[in-house]
């Protein structure tokens, strides 16, 4: 095998150049095409971080008011697949019901698959931010029993979300501004990180020529790991247990650091950031915001207890581990009303347009080669066919 390096799960391989999204892991810092992830949080909105990351720079007002309605006039599925969220179980899963609907919008809209079109490249990326919050929203509406409503265009793209997940058509529906603008912040958070899982799957998916939608499918279906984005979901389950079943903080510290049963504590931990997530940092506040507004909530108080004794602690210190974007996300949620089975959707939603970015700058990059890691053999020498 010659020169092949060995190193499993790409600890030190680069395979890929990129001007999106900068971290350093050591400092706890993250940026998106070179906006610290606090100004962006602050100050803009998910629909112009993602023109940021798709297209290199901010929009000029112009520009961003064309995006917004491009995409609110994409909003619409096909009425024919919405037919595909019957041929699943009522309690289905939404990620794959997500995965498997995206993966169909290859399909339904053959005029945007040739990924060296660029007018098929930016219909696909278009559609794709129109259309994957409609169908989260209806495979959360599946999983209840409750009428699928239609998009609503004279919404912007977080408060259709909203009002397709929690409205019914017996009831007026009311949207929080408050909330609304927490959830927007969140996606903003998860709009990109660098070549995280999902996001080195959309490329390599891509890398051998497949299209947007199919590439973005395979995003969705990586993210779903719990050691990937079904890690929110994971945190609110380990915290529920911990209150169920009434085991103090510290005794749930033990069997962490004793490893036993593989015991995680979960939303702790990073492969790039040996410090405080600062999108962590930042979802902490809006946990204390939303809570409070929402009537508070017991499991919070039981995640500040785990997260001050683990900072605190020489296994968590030695190791460096600190929160990660997904400890708080999930309680954020939760006080918003949606179920934990949604929890991984929000972040797929929120990642989206990282995936489009980094799948449209690999697909125009010269340098892109199809993706084909080496491996070490490790079986048996040549043997002989018994006669
Ligand atoms: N709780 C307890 N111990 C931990 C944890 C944790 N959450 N995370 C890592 N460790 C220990 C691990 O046991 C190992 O210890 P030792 O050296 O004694 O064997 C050491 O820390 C290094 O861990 P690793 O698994 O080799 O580190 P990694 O970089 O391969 O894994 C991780 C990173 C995120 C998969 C891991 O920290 C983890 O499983 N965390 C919990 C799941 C989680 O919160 N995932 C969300 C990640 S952030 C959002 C996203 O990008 O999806």
């Amino acid at each position: 095998t010659g020169n092949v390096t060995y190193d499993p799960g790409f600890m030190n391989t680069a395979n890929t150049k990129s001007a999106i999204t900068y971290i350093d892991g050591e400092a706890g810092i993250l940026r998106y095409r070179g906006y610290p992830i606090e100004q962006l949080a602050e100050k803009s909105s998910f629909l112009e971080v993602a023109y940021l990351l798709i297209h290199g720079e901010l929009p000029t007002e112009t520009e961003l008011e064309e995006f917004d309605q491009r995409i609110r006039m994409h909003t619409m599925l096909h009425e024919d697949l919405k037919d595909f969220f019957n041929g699943f179980p009522r309690d289905a899963h939404p990620m794959p019901v997500l995965s498997s609907a995206v993966s169909a919008l290859s399909t339904w809209y053959q005029d945007s698959l040739d990924p060296f079109n660029p007018e098929h490249v930016e219909v696909a990326t278009i559609r794709l931010l129109a259309k994957v919050p409609v169908i989260a929203a209806y495979a959360h509406k599946k999983s209840m029993g409750q009428p699928m409503l239609y998009p609503d265009n004279s919404m912007n793209l977080v408060e259709n979300f909203m009002r397709l997940c929690f409205a019914v058509p017996a009831e007026p529906y009311e949207l929080d501004p408050d909330v609304v603008k927490a959830l927007d912040q969140l996606l903003i958070l998860h709009a990109d990180h660098e070549q995280n899982c999902s996001t080195a799957t959309v490329r390599m998916v891509g890398s051998a020529d497949a299209n947007l939608f199919a590439s973005v499918s395979a995003g969705v279906n990586a993210l779903f790991g719990p050691a990937h984005g079904g890690a929110n979901e994971a945190v609110l389950k380990m915290l529920r247990n911990i209150h169920a079943e009434g085991i103090s903080p510290e005794t749930f510290m033990e069997k962490v650091k004793n490893k036993e049963d593989g015991v995680r504590l979960m939303g702790f931990g990073h492969r790039v950031y040996k410090n405080y997530d600062p999108r962590a940092k930042i979802i902490k506040q809006t946990a204390h915001d939303i809570l409070e507004k929402t009537g508070g909530d017991e499991l919070l108080e039981i995640a500040m207890k785990l997260e001050e004794k683990a900072l605190a602690d020489d296994y968590f210190i030695e190791r460096k581990l600190y929160p990660n974007v997904d400890f708080y996300t999930g309680l954020i949620y939760k006080a918003m009303g949606f179920p934990e089975k949604m929890f991984t959707v929000l972040f797929a939603i929120g990642r989206l347009p990282g995936w489009i970015a980094q799948w449209r700058e690999m697909i125009t990059d010269p340098a892109t080669k199809i993706g084909r890691p080496r491996q070490v053999y490790t079986g048996a020498a040549e043997r002989n066919y018994p006669n």
